[in-house]
């Protein structure tokens, strides 16, 4: 009989640890309800004691979220596991991942503790874990560089103490394949079943997913995986590949199957793409830009002649719909209805009305809409919040042997405000312009700049980092046929992240 391979994602904790991913509450309950969409088992929402943000954000999602668990991280704390307990509070479904770390050289150098006192503090907080929540996983962090005697020890343990899953993480992403299947194989054999164990591997030598692959071989039943594998350092196994894997190899894993909704990937992965201004590398497998385009002229030939030639998966299994050249000017609200439906977007009639405003603004400035471009307006819509400033109008001026100069009206609780400013080149004015205005200053540390589909009237999308009055980087993300607008709606989205996350 074939069995279940749970999947617990993480992108919105391990994942939003990779620098440059934070999000505000509105656009991790966004990825939440597209993971609910993917079908996901089990979604960690965050690490509920780490702020006040995370909190908000785990409670929020527990309140939205039916269909998938909501879980969310806490170490073996006594603090961190009531913050769990209280922001999963609302959750049909809930779920505590306690944790502490079992390698010689966390237990000595970080945690100063002996491997008796690290097994003490893991059964006392799994023991309280279970008696807040029904559902309890225990993670090893730095499970395998650890010693198996002691993992086995800790397992019967925590298993004792209330423990469901156990989690074995390659957290600095050491190991290679057949070390992790023999690893498993002895982990599963001692533990006969009585918990789930549970691969979380880390990409830092770019086996994440082969290892993940090589633990359910070896007996895990549980996957920890990211979209995008975003993730800490070189980040986590990516969701897409390990699912896509288990599903286009159905010989190597016949006893195997997820409950992934595959058509829900791409969308997905745009969406949290456009979201943190982050994008796959071309190359990047199942979700990449070029991964399912065939360059050469003897690939293209035989795809054309038999399309498994070579191509292994087809692209609308992952809910990628090729030659998309869509509606224009003239398309109606119920083929743009049935478009967003292939898309993947199930969007309530205020939406849709928002939605098909956009698309008939854009039809007017642009003269073929592609997928990219309706996923790009409608993932921008979905994640709007709150805009204590908004643009107006906004005029610049480059002038190439002296100083590019912007003047801006924004509306900020109805009243006007204008202000003009000069910079080195237009963005740097534009800019110093909206800081003078909203009176918040702020530091750039990254701009990007993106065409989201193709033609010379493609799409600006702009994603920056910035720090307003020395505080942690927020991301903004701003989309416009004009490059210029775009920066300073993406200025200006992240102004009004921290704003709202700072009321
Ligand atoms: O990589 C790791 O060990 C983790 C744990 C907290 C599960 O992310
Ligand atoms: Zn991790």
């Amino acid at each position: 009989m074939s069995e279940k391979i749970i999947i617990f994602d993480t992108t919105l904790r391990d994942g939003e640890q990779s620098p440059g991913a934070s999000m505000n509450t509105e656009e991790k309950i966004q990825i939440a309800l597209a993971l609910e969409r993917l079908g996901v088992d089990v979604m960690e929402a965050g690490f509920a004691a780490s702020s006040n943000g995370d909190f908000e954000a785990i409670n929020k999602i527990a309140q939205i979220v039916k269909n998938s668990s909501v879980c969310s991280l806490a170490r073996c704390v006594e603090n961190d596991i009531i913050q769990a307990a209280k922001a999963l509070e609302p959750a049909e479904k809930k779920r505590i991942h306690t944790f502490i770390a079992t390698s010689p050289i966390h237990m000595e150098f970080k945690l100063k503790k002996s491997p008796d006192e690290v097994l003490k503090t893991a059964v006392k907080n799994v023991k309280l874990a279970k008696s807040l929540c029904d559902d309890v996983e225990f993670s090893c962090e730095d499970a395998l560089r650890s010693d198996i005697s002691f993992l086995k020890e800790m397992a019967d343990a925590v298993y004792e103490a209330g423990a469901s899953t156990l989690n074995l993480p390659d957290t600095v992403g050491y190991r290679i394949p057949q070390e992790m299947y023999e690893f498993f194989k002895i982990m599963s054999e001692y533990t006969k079943g009585k918990l789930i164990l549970s691969a979380h591997n880390h990409n830092d030598l770019g086996l994440a997913t082969a290892n993940t692959l090589a633990a359910i071989l070896g007996g895990a039943r549980q996957i920890e995986v990211t979209l995008n594998g975003l993730g800490e350092r070189a980040g986590n196994s990516a969701l897409e590949e390990a699912v896509m894997a288990i599903k286009t190899r159905k010989d190597a894993f016949s006893n195997f199957y997820t409950q992934i909704n595959t058509k829900e990937i791409y969308p997905s992965s745009k969406l949290l793409s456009n979201i943190i201004g982050v994008w796959p590398q071309p190359n990047k497998a199942i979700v990449g830009k070029n991964a399912f385009t065939h360059e050469s002229g003897i690939h293209q030939d035989g795809v054309l002649k038999h399309p498994e030639t070579y191509e292994i998966m087809k692209a609308s299994d992952i809910g990628l719909v090729q030659d998309n050249l869509i509606l224009g000017k003239h398309s109606g609200r119920a083929a743009f209805k049935d478009k967003l439906k292939i898309l993947g977007f199930n969007l309530n009639d205020e939406e849709l009305n928002r939605a098909f405003n956009d698309f008939k603004e854009l039809c007017d400035k642009k003269k073929e809409v592609f997928d990219d471009d309706l996923i790009a307006i409608i993932s921008a819509e979905s994640v709007k919040i709150e805009e204590k400033f908004k643009l107006i109008n906004l005029q610049v001026s480059d002038c190439t042997q002296a100083l590019a100069s912007a003047a801006i009206s924004l509306e900020c609780d109805n009243e006007i405000i204008k202000e003009a400013a000069i910079g080195d080149g237009v963005i740097d004015a534009i800019f110093k312009v909206i800081d003078r205005a909203s009176k918040v200053n702020g530091f750039l540390q990254d701009y990007k700049v993106n065409a989201v589909s193709k033609g010379k009237d493609a799409l600006a999308q702009v994603s920056v980092k910035v720090s307003f009055e020395g505080q942690k980087a927020i991301i903004g993300n701003g989309l416009d046929l004009d490059t210029m607008q775009a920066s300073a709606k993406a200025y200006l989205a992240a102004l009004n992240s921290y704003i709202s996350m700072n009321k």
